[in-house]
């Protein structure tokens, strides 16, 4: 993968800490990778909208790009598609992907 520009970071940091991408504006991608626990959560679930918890812990973030496989039963191979999921999951953003992007523009 290629290293990216800089404006992509900021693009990329500034998604990463929009709460508006889930359905209650009250969760993004960074309450439950938090840059200041490795970008892991910490708890035992994760917590997303209206409360609403998961069946793991969110793992860190640290290095994803080199790995293989993702999530901990190493279910996923797709690295782009993670940043998709939270949106179909009930639990994470439960929010449609178009309303989302309508919600950027
Ligand atoms: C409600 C909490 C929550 C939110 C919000 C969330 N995640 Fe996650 N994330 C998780 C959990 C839990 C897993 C592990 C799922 C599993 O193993 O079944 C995970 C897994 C991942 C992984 C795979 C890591 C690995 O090594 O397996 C990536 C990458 C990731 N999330 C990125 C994101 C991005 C990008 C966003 C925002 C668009 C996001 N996550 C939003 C909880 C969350």
């Amino acid at each position: 993968m290629e290293k990216p520009t800089q404006i992509q970071w900021r693009l990329g940091e500034r998604l990463f800490k929009d709460r508006n991408l889930s359905r209650t504006g009250e969760v993004s991608c960074a309450d439950c990778h938090q840059s200041e626990n490795f970008f892991a959560d910490g708890r035992k679930r994760s917590i997303g909208v209206e409360g609403r918890e998961g069946l793991r812990s969110a793992p860190s973030l640290l290095n994803t790009v080199y790995h293989e496989s993702f999530f901990w039963d190493g279910g996923s191979r797709n690295l782009e598609g993670q940043a998709l999921a939270p949106f179909d999951s009930w639990i994470e953003f439960d929010l449609d992907f178009e309303i989302a992007r309508e919600r950027l523009m």
